[in-house]
Protein backbone atom coordinates (compact mmCIF):
# COMPACT_ATOMS: atom_id res chain seq x y z
CA UNK A 1 0.00 0.00 0.00
CA UNK A 2 0.51 3.46 -0.69
CA UNK A 3 2.50 5.82 2.20
CA UNK A 4 1.71 9.02 3.78
CA UNK A 5 3.87 10.90 6.41
CA UNK A 6 1.46 12.48 8.96
CA UNK A 7 3.04 14.79 11.68
CA UNK A 8 1.40 13.45 14.87
CA UNK A 9 0.45 15.75 17.93
CA UNK A 10 -0.72 12.92 19.39
CA UNK A 11 -3.91 15.68 20.24
CA UNK A 12 -7.65 15.18 18.92
CA UNK A 13 -6.97 16.49 15.23
CA UNK A 14 -4.11 14.19 14.14
CA UNK A 15 -5.17 11.33 16.15
CA UNK A 16 -8.80 11.08 14.00
CA UNK A 17 -6.82 11.77 11.22
CA UNK A 18 -4.46 8.60 11.15
CA UNK A 19 -7.62 6.54 11.22
CA UNK A 20 -9.45 9.36 8.40
CA UNK A 21 -6.82 9.09 6.09
CA UNK A 22 -6.58 5.42 5.84
CA UNK A 23 -10.31 5.00 5.29
CA UNK A 24 -10.26 8.10 2.38
CA UNK A 25 -7.08 8.17 0.72
CA UNK A 26 -6.28 4.08 1.71
CA UNK A 27 -2.70 4.90 2.30
CA UNK A 28 -0.63 3.15 5.01
CA UNK A 29 0.00 6.19 7.78
CA UNK A 30 3.48 6.56 9.21
CA UNK A 31 3.68 9.53 11.92
CA UNK A 32 6.21 11.88 13.01
CA UNK A 33 6.18 13.31 16.72
CA UNK A 34 8.44 16.24 16.44
CA UNK A 35 10.43 17.36 19.60
CA UNK A 36 11.02 20.98 19.31
CA UNK A 37 10.78 21.91 23.24
CA UNK A 38 6.67 20.99 23.50
CA UNK A 39 7.23 19.11 26.39
CA UNK A 40 5.18 16.12 25.75
CA UNK A 41 5.87 12.31 26.96
CA UNK A 42 6.72 11.55 23.35
CA UNK A 43 6.98 7.73 23.93
CA UNK A 44 3.09 7.54 24.95
CA UNK A 45 2.53 10.11 21.81
CA UNK A 46 3.95 7.27 19.71
CA UNK A 47 2.71 4.67 21.35
CA UNK A 48 -0.87 5.75 21.07
CA UNK A 49 0.00 6.84 16.89
CA UNK A 50 0.22 2.73 16.88
CA UNK A 51 -2.92 2.01 18.97
CA UNK A 52 -4.90 3.67 16.22
CA UNK A 53 -3.40 2.25 13.36
CA UNK A 54 -0.11 4.39 12.17
CA UNK A 55 1.91 1.31 10.48
CA UNK A 56 4.99 3.38 12.11
CA UNK A 57 5.30 6.06 14.79
CA UNK A 58 8.60 7.79 14.35
CA UNK A 59 10.08 10.39 17.34
CA UNK A 60 12.47 12.66 16.05
CA UNK A 61 14.41 15.18 18.71
CA UNK A 62 14.40 18.60 16.34
CA UNK A 63 15.18 20.95 19.14
CA UNK A 64 19.30 21.70 17.99
CA UNK A 65 18.15 21.78 14.54
CA UNK A 66 15.40 24.50 15.93
CA UNK A 67 17.79 26.80 17.73
CA UNK A 68 21.00 26.61 15.04
CA UNK A 69 19.29 26.89 11.62
CA UNK A 70 15.93 28.81 12.70
CA UNK A 71 16.23 30.46 16.34
CA UNK A 72 19.31 31.87 16.12
CA UNK A 73 19.57 33.42 12.42
CA UNK A 74 16.12 34.70 13.44
CA UNK A 75 17.61 36.23 16.69
CA UNK A 76 20.58 37.92 14.20
CA UNK A 77 17.91 38.97 11.88
CA UNK A 78 15.93 40.59 14.80
CA UNK A 79 12.55 39.34 13.38
CA UNK A 80 9.95 40.71 15.26
CA UNK A 81 6.88 40.27 13.93
CA UNK A 82 4.75 43.84 13.92
CA UNK A 83 6.91 44.44 16.70
CA UNK A 84 5.63 42.23 18.83
CA UNK A 85 5.80 38.60 18.27
CA UNK A 86 8.84 36.44 18.47
CA UNK A 87 7.57 34.18 15.86
CA UNK A 88 8.26 30.71 17.92
CA UNK A 89 5.51 29.18 16.03
CA UNK A 90 6.47 30.62 12.50
CA UNK A 91 9.68 29.57 12.95
CA UNK A 92 8.69 25.39 13.47
CA UNK A 93 6.64 24.98 10.60
CA UNK A 94 9.53 25.07 7.94
CA UNK A 95 12.09 23.00 10.43
CA UNK A 96 8.78 20.38 10.34
CA UNK A 97 7.93 20.82 6.43
CA UNK A 98 11.74 19.80 6.07
CA UNK A 99 11.70 16.96 8.32
CA UNK A 100 8.50 15.69 6.94
CA UNK A 101 9.85 16.20 3.18
CA UNK A 102 12.77 14.21 4.34
CA UNK A 103 11.24 10.96 6.12
CA UNK A 104 8.70 10.73 3.25
CA UNK A 105 11.62 10.51 0.70
CA UNK A 106 13.11 7.90 3.11
CA UNK A 107 10.08 6.19 3.67
CA UNK A 108 8.57 6.17 0.04
CA UNK A 109 5.79 7.57 0.62
CA UNK A 110 3.88 9.52 -1.81
CA UNK A 111 2.40 12.33 0.53
CA UNK A 112 2.62 14.58 3.41
CA UNK A 113 0.27 15.37 6.10
CA UNK A 114 -0.86 18.14 8.59
CA UNK A 115 -3.31 18.86 10.98
CA UNK A 116 -4.02 22.46 10.08
CA UNK A 117 -7.22 23.91 10.01
CA UNK A 118 -8.06 26.09 6.80
CA UNK A 119 -8.31 29.48 8.40
CA UNK A 120 -4.47 30.37 9.68
CA UNK A 121 -1.32 30.90 8.53
CA UNK A 122 0.78 27.63 9.66
CA UNK A 123 -1.58 25.99 6.45
CA UNK A 124 0.65 28.49 4.18
CA UNK A 125 3.55 28.04 5.59
CA UNK A 126 3.52 24.01 5.47
CA UNK A 127 2.22 23.86 2.24
CA UNK A 128 4.27 26.51 0.52
CA UNK A 129 7.53 24.68 2.29
CA UNK A 130 6.86 21.19 1.41
CA UNK A 131 5.61 22.78 -2.13
CA UNK A 132 8.65 23.99 -2.75
CA UNK A 133 11.49 21.43 -1.49
CA UNK A 134 9.15 18.49 -3.31
CA UNK A 135 6.31 19.61 -5.84
CA UNK A 136 6.21 15.79 -6.02
CA UNK A 137 4.42 15.14 -2.78
CA UNK A 138 0.90 15.20 -2.20
CA UNK A 139 -0.27 17.44 0.70
CA UNK A 140 -3.04 16.14 2.64
CA UNK A 141 -4.73 18.16 5.30
CA UNK A 142 -7.90 16.41 6.68
CA UNK A 143 -8.89 19.41 8.95
CA UNK A 144 -9.17 21.36 5.95
CA UNK A 145 -10.97 18.92 4.37
CA UNK A 146 -12.93 16.77 6.69
CA UNK A 147 -16.14 19.01 7.68
CA UNK A 148 -16.03 18.12 10.96
CA UNK A 149 -16.85 19.89 14.03
CA UNK A 150 -15.11 19.08 17.42
CA UNK A 151 -18.19 16.96 18.57
CA UNK A 152 -18.05 15.47 15.07
CA UNK A 153 -14.47 14.50 16.05
CA UNK A 154 -15.30 12.77 19.06
CA UNK A 155 -18.02 10.53 18.28
CA UNK A 156 -15.43 9.83 15.20
CA UNK A 157 -12.99 8.61 17.82
CA UNK A 158 -15.40 6.78 20.08
CA UNK A 159 -16.58 4.61 16.99
CA UNK A 160 -13.56 4.39 15.93
CA UNK A 161 -12.05 3.19 19.04
CA UNK A 162 -9.30 6.17 18.92
CA UNK A 163 -8.13 6.93 22.49
CA UNK A 164 -8.24 10.16 23.16
CA UNK A 165 -8.10 12.32 26.20
CA UNK A 166 -11.02 15.01 26.09
CA UNK A 167 -11.74 15.54 29.41
CA UNK A 168 -12.11 19.12 30.83
CA UNK A 169 -11.02 20.40 27.22
CA UNK A 170 -9.61 23.99 27.09
CA UNK A 171 -11.60 26.33 25.17
CA UNK A 172 -7.68 27.87 23.97
CA UNK A 173 -5.83 26.70 21.21
CA UNK A 174 -2.33 26.42 22.41
CA UNK A 175 0.80 26.23 20.43
CA UNK A 176 4.77 26.00 21.90
CA UNK A 177 7.84 25.20 21.47
CA UNK A 178 11.41 26.23 22.73
CA UNK A 179 11.21 29.63 21.31
CA UNK A 180 7.54 30.59 22.98
CA UNK A 181 3.72 29.48 23.90
CA UNK A 182 1.29 30.47 21.31
CA UNK A 183 -2.68 30.84 22.60
CA UNK A 184 -6.06 31.50 20.41
CA UNK A 185 -9.40 31.09 20.47
CA UNK A 186 -12.20 31.51 23.40
CA UNK A 187 -12.46 34.69 25.65
CA UNK A 188 -9.06 35.78 23.49
CA UNK A 189 -11.27 36.55 20.77
CA UNK A 190 -12.37 39.52 22.61
CA UNK A 191 -10.02 42.03 21.85
CA UNK A 192 -11.48 43.94 24.46
CA UNK A 193 -11.32 41.32 27.48
CA UNK A 194 -7.93 41.31 29.00
CA UNK A 195 -6.57 37.29 28.82
CA UNK A 196 -7.42 35.27 31.95
CA UNK A 197 -4.58 34.00 33.62
CA UNK A 198 -5.66 30.60 32.94
CA UNK A 199 -3.84 31.16 29.35
CA UNK A 200 -0.75 31.25 31.05
CA UNK A 201 1.77 28.20 31.91
CA UNK A 202 5.38 29.52 31.08
CA UNK A 203 5.02 33.00 32.98
CA UNK A 204 4.06 34.14 36.57
CA UNK A 205 1.78 36.76 37.14
CA UNK A 206 3.82 39.80 36.99
CA UNK A 207 1.06 41.59 39.12
CA UNK A 208 2.99 42.19 42.60
CA UNK A 209 -0.54 42.74 44.31
CA UNK A 210 -1.09 38.78 42.92
CA UNK A 211 1.95 37.51 44.10
CA UNK A 212 2.01 34.65 46.65
CA UNK A 213 5.63 34.85 47.93
CA UNK A 214 6.07 37.45 50.50
CA UNK A 215 8.81 39.56 50.04
CA UNK A 216 8.79 39.75 46.09
CA UNK A 217 11.47 38.12 44.71
CA UNK A 218 14.68 40.14 44.35
CA UNK A 219 15.53 41.23 40.76
CA UNK A 220 18.29 38.79 39.27
CA UNK A 221 21.29 40.30 37.52
CA UNK A 222 22.38 37.78 34.33
CA UNK A 223 24.96 38.12 32.08
CA UNK A 224 24.54 37.16 28.44
CA UNK A 225 27.93 36.37 26.18
CA UNK A 226 27.29 36.55 22.69
CA UNK A 227 29.96 35.32 19.83
CA UNK A 228 28.85 36.87 16.08
CA UNK A 229 25.30 37.35 17.19
CA UNK A 230 24.71 34.05 18.63
CA UNK A 231 24.51 33.46 22.80
CA UNK A 232 26.93 31.07 23.90
CA UNK A 233 27.52 31.73 27.54
CA UNK A 234 25.31 31.89 30.50
CA UNK A 235 26.92 34.17 33.14
CA UNK A 236 30.25 33.33 32.23
CA UNK A 237 29.91 29.55 31.47
CA UNK A 238 29.56 28.22 28.21
CA UNK A 239 26.03 26.93 27.38
CA UNK A 240 24.12 25.24 24.01
CA UNK A 241 21.58 26.74 22.62
CA UNK A 242 18.69 24.63 23.98
CA UNK A 243 19.70 24.56 27.01
CA UNK A 244 20.21 28.23 27.12
CA UNK A 245 16.24 29.10 25.97
CA UNK A 246 15.08 26.26 28.46
CA UNK A 247 16.91 27.81 31.49
CA UNK A 248 16.19 32.08 30.46
CA UNK A 249 12.26 30.91 30.32
CA UNK A 250 12.34 29.25 33.39
CA UNK A 251 13.71 32.25 34.70
CA UNK A 252 12.71 35.51 33.35
CA UNK A 253 9.07 33.27 33.65
CA UNK A 254 9.35 32.82 36.75
CA UNK A 255 9.78 37.10 36.72
CA UNK A 256 6.78 37.33 34.69
CA UNK A 257 8.80 38.34 32.06
CA UNK A 258 7.29 37.62 28.41
CA UNK A 259 3.89 38.17 28.27
CA UNK A 260 2.27 39.29 24.58
CA UNK A 261 -0.62 40.45 23.80
CA UNK A 262 -1.19 41.49 20.21
CA UNK A 263 -3.70 42.11 17.21
CA UNK A 264 -1.68 40.36 14.70
CA UNK A 265 -2.54 40.49 10.87
CA UNK A 266 -2.72 37.15 9.61
CA UNK A 267 -1.22 35.72 6.09
CA UNK A 268 -4.64 34.94 5.35
CA UNK A 269 -6.42 38.45 5.38
CA UNK A 270 -7.71 38.49 9.24
CA UNK A 271 -6.54 39.84 12.09
CA UNK A 272 -6.32 37.69 15.06
CA UNK A 273 -5.98 38.73 18.66
CA UNK A 274 -2.90 36.12 19.83
CA UNK A 275 -1.44 35.63 23.18
CA UNK A 276 2.39 34.84 23.46
CA UNK A 277 4.49 33.90 26.41
CA UNK A 278 8.19 34.23 24.98
CA UNK A 279 10.48 34.76 28.39
CA UNK A 280 13.60 33.48 26.91
CA UNK A 281 13.02 35.32 22.91
CA UNK A 282 12.10 38.94 24.87
CA UNK A 283 15.42 38.44 26.86
CA UNK A 284 17.65 37.16 24.18
CA UNK A 285 16.34 40.00 21.60
CA UNK A 286 16.47 42.62 23.97
CA UNK A 287 20.24 41.40 24.70
CA UNK A 288 21.03 41.37 21.16
CA UNK A 289 19.59 44.82 20.00
CA UNK A 290 21.88 46.27 23.18
CA UNK A 291 25.26 44.48 22.00
CA UNK A 292 24.43 45.53 18.42
CA UNK A 293 23.76 49.05 19.66
CA UNK A 294 27.30 48.86 21.24
CA UNK A 295 29.06 47.15 17.65
CA UNK A 296 26.67 48.33 14.66
CA UNK A 297 27.52 51.86 12.64
CA UNK A 298 24.38 54.12 12.64
CA UNK A 299 23.73 53.28 9.77
CA UNK A 300 24.68 49.75 9.76
CA UNK A 301 21.83 49.78 12.73
CA UNK A 302 19.53 51.97 10.80
CA UNK A 303 19.30 49.75 7.80
CA UNK A 304 19.46 46.35 9.72
CA UNK A 305 15.86 47.46 10.87
CA UNK A 306 14.62 47.66 7.82
CA UNK A 307 16.02 44.17 6.78
CA UNK A 308 14.52 43.00 10.54
CA UNK A 309 10.87 44.21 9.57
CA UNK A 310 11.70 42.40 5.83
CA UNK A 311 13.04 39.36 7.70
CA UNK A 312 10.21 39.13 9.85
CA UNK A 313 7.37 39.10 7.16
CA UNK A 314 8.75 36.52 5.08
CA UNK A 315 9.39 34.53 8.23
CA UNK A 316 5.64 34.87 9.22
CA UNK A 317 4.57 34.32 5.86
CA UNK A 318 6.03 30.99 5.31
CA UNK A 319 8.49 32.09 2.44
CA UNK A 320 11.70 30.71 4.58
CA UNK A 321 12.78 28.43 1.34
CA UNK A 322 12.81 31.24 -0.81
CA UNK A 323 15.94 33.38 -2.79
CA UNK A 324 14.48 36.54 -0.84
CA UNK A 325 15.30 35.05 2.38
CA UNK A 326 18.73 33.59 1.33
CA UNK A 327 19.58 36.83 0.32
CA UNK A 328 18.83 38.64 3.78
CA UNK A 329 20.18 36.01 5.40
CA UNK A 330 23.41 36.62 3.48
CA UNK A 331 23.32 40.47 4.67
CA UNK A 332 22.50 39.46 8.28
CA UNK A 333 25.46 37.13 8.40
CA UNK A 334 27.51 40.22 7.56
CA UNK A 335 26.46 42.57 10.03
CA UNK A 336 26.95 39.91 12.63
CA UNK A 337 30.77 39.84 12.24
CA UNK A 338 31.19 42.29 15.39
CA UNK A 339 28.17 41.33 17.64
CA UNK A 340 30.20 39.86 20.04
CA UNK A 341 30.13 40.69 23.56
CA UNK A 342 28.59 40.60 26.99
CA UNK A 343 25.37 42.19 27.89
CA UNK A 344 24.10 42.59 31.54
CA UNK A 345 20.13 42.47 31.98
CA UNK A 346 18.81 43.08 35.38
CA UNK A 347 15.41 40.89 35.59
CA UNK A 348 13.00 41.90 37.89
CA UNK A 349 9.31 41.38 38.98
CA UNK A 350 7.46 42.04 35.20
CA UNK A 351 10.18 43.54 33.31
CA UNK A 352 13.56 43.24 32.23
CA UNK A 353 16.30 45.64 30.93
CA UNK A 354 19.64 45.80 30.35
CA UNK A 355 21.91 47.21 32.46
CA UNK A 356 25.45 47.18 30.82
CA UNK A 357 27.46 46.22 27.97
CA UNK A 358 30.68 45.68 26.14
CA UNK A 359 32.68 44.29 23.42
CA UNK A 360 36.03 44.12 22.38
CA UNK A 361 35.11 45.39 19.08
CA UNK A 362 32.51 48.33 20.99
CA UNK A 363 32.70 51.51 18.70
CA UNK A 364 32.38 53.40 22.10
CA UNK A 365 34.88 55.47 22.43
CA UNK A 366 35.34 56.99 26.16
CA UNK A 367 37.27 59.87 25.24
CA UNK A 368 35.07 61.24 22.67
CA UNK A 369 31.72 60.85 24.87
CA UNK A 370 32.89 61.99 28.04
CA UNK A 371 32.24 65.42 29.38
CA UNK A 372 34.65 65.00 31.88
CA UNK A 373 38.45 65.96 31.75
CA UNK A 374 40.07 63.77 28.89
CA UNK A 375 37.69 64.56 26.13
CA UNK A 376 39.00 64.22 22.82
CA UNK A 377 36.29 65.46 21.02
CA UNK A 378 37.17 68.59 18.78
CA UNK A 379 34.54 70.88 19.55
CA UNK A 380 35.44 73.62 17.13
CA UNK A 381 35.11 70.88 14.27
CA UNK A 382 31.38 71.17 15.56
CA UNK A 383 30.72 74.54 14.59
CA UNK A 384 32.05 73.80 10.68
CA UNK A 385 29.48 70.50 10.89
CA UNK A 386 26.94 72.23 11.73
CA UNK A 387 26.91 75.22 9.21
CA UNK A 388 27.26 72.45 6.40
CA UNK A 389 24.69 69.93 8.06
CA UNK A 390 22.41 73.30 8.53
CA UNK A 391 22.67 75.02 5.46
CA UNK A 392 20.30 72.88 3.18
CA UNK A 393 17.46 73.95 5.48
CA UNK A 394 19.20 77.88 6.51
CA UNK A 395 19.15 78.63 2.45
CA UNK A 396 15.39 77.25 1.52
CA UNK A 397 14.17 79.02 4.62
CA UNK A 398 15.68 82.12 3.39
CA UNK A 399 14.86 81.42 -0.53
CA UNK A 400 11.31 80.18 0.09
CA UNK A 401 9.93 79.49 4.04
CA UNK A 402 11.02 82.02 6.50
CA UNK A 403 7.91 84.44 6.08
CA UNK A 404 5.38 80.82 6.95
CA UNK A 405 7.33 79.03 9.62
CA UNK A 406 4.74 78.91 12.72
CA UNK A 407 5.73 78.01 15.93
CA UNK A 408 5.14 74.47 15.56
CA UNK A 409 7.27 74.56 12.02
CA UNK A 410 4.12 73.93 10.00
CA UNK A 411 2.59 75.88 7.56
CA UNK A 412 0.50 78.40 8.97
CA UNK A 413 -2.36 77.71 6.79
CA UNK A 414 -2.38 73.96 7.60
CA UNK A 415 -5.39 71.94 7.77
CA UNK A 416 -4.98 72.45 11.68
CA UNK A 417 -4.91 75.94 12.01
N1 LIG B 1 -0.55 33.52 15.22
C1 LIG B 1 0.64 32.78 15.36
C2 LIG B 1 1.26 32.46 14.03
O1 LIG B 1 0.59 32.53 13.04
C3 LIG B 1 0.47 31.56 16.21
C4 LIG B 1 -0.43 30.49 15.71
C5 LIG B 1 -0.59 29.51 16.80
N2 LIG B 1 -1.34 28.37 16.50
C6 LIG B 1 -2.12 27.80 17.42
N3 LIG B 1 -2.65 26.66 17.15
N4 LIG B 1 -2.40 28.37 18.54
O2 LIG B 1 2.39 32.12 13.91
Amino acid sequence: MAKVVLAYSGGLDTSVAIRWIKEQYNLDVITVTIDIGNARDLSAIAARAEKIGSVKALVVDGRDDFVRYFVWPALQAGAIYEGEYPLATALARPLIARLLVDIAHAEGAIAVAHGCTGKGNDQVRFDVAINTLAPEIKIIAPVREWSMTRDNEIAYATEHHIPIQVTNASPYSVDQNLWGRSIECGILEDPWAEPPEEVYDWTANPDLSKLSSEPPPEPTYIEITFKEGIPIALNGEDIDGVTLIETLNKLAGGYGIGRIDHIENRLVGIKSREVYEAPAAVVLHDAHRALEGLTLSRDQARFKQVIATEYAHLIYNGQWYSALHQDLAAYVYSTQRFVSGVVRMKLSYGHCIVVGRKSEYSLYNHSLATYDSGDQFDHNAALGFIKLWGLPLTTQAQAQLLPEISLNGNLLKGPVN
